[in-house]
């Protein structure tokens, strides 16, 4: 066994995949938010937004391709470091120590992201698929879902839950990165909160928008 698939496999080496493909799909999440607050602008500054991802090219579907497989890495290694951690110890998921000091959402942690993770399918069929396989008008489609009450809610609760799982993720990433020097530890924390509240309010925003708003 290579050196490199023995590190993948020990949880270290997990906790360390986790922690990349975690940071790499907050950055994406700026970008998405950004793109959708084109939304606002109406549907033409919406329709160009979209086709300027058009415009990249061959490049807008590798960026997809790396973008689903680190969705796919982080889920699979969640789960498989979630296994192993209930296989050494009664105590599940968790990164701090004891079951005492262990947050609400890093012992739930695991769960957490399997709620995001039934959020990303529909989310996918009815954005992503519709738009690419089927050429739905986007800014309706986006626009008229966020009419039924369903999927208000739906999409708010998943907001809340994505913040509550950035909480934790952000600063364990940087725990398990090492980047946890006692002076800066404390401001990486609070940026982690703040990045929770960022893009569950953010987000929020959009559905609450057009279901009482538009
Ligand atoms: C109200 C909030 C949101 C809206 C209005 C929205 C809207 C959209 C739209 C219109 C698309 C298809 C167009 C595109 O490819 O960019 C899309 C794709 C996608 N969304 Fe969202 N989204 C929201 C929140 C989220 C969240 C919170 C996540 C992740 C947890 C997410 C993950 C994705 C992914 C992975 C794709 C496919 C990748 C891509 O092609 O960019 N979205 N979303």
């Amino acid at each position: 066994m290579s050196w490199l698939t023995r590190s993948l496999k020990q949880s270290i080496g997990k906790k360390f995949v986790m922690a990349v493909t975690g940071l790499f799909l907050i950055l994406f999440l700026f970008e998405h938010i950004i793109g959708n607050y084109y939304l606002f602008a109406g549907q033409e500054a919406f329709d160009k937004y979209v086709g300027l991802l058009e415009s990249f090219g061959y490049i807008t579907p590798i960026l997809e391709i790396i973008l689903g497989l680190a969705f796919i890495i982080h889920i699979i290694y969640g789960i498989w470091l979630w296994i192993g951690n209930a296989q050494a110890t009664p105590i599940k998921y968790e990164v701090n120590g004891s079951k005492e000091n262990a947050s609400f959402t890093s012992r739930y942690a695991v769960y957490l992201g399997l709620l995001i993770l039934l959020f990303l399918i529909i989310h996918l069929i009815n954005f992503w698929y519709h738009y690419r396989f089927m050429h739905y008008n986007l800014y309706n489609t986006v626009t008229g879902l966020f009419k039924d009450p369903y999927y208000l809610a739906f999409y708010i609760f998943t907001f809340i839950v994505l913040g509550m799982h950035i909480h934790h993720g952000f600063q364990s990433a940087f725990q398990t990165l090492g980047w946890n020097h006692p002076k800066y530890f404390p401001f990486i924390k609070k940026f982690g909160t703040f990045l929770a509240i960022v893009f569950a309010v953010g987000f929020s925003i959009i559905p609450i928008y057009y279901y009482f708003v538009y």
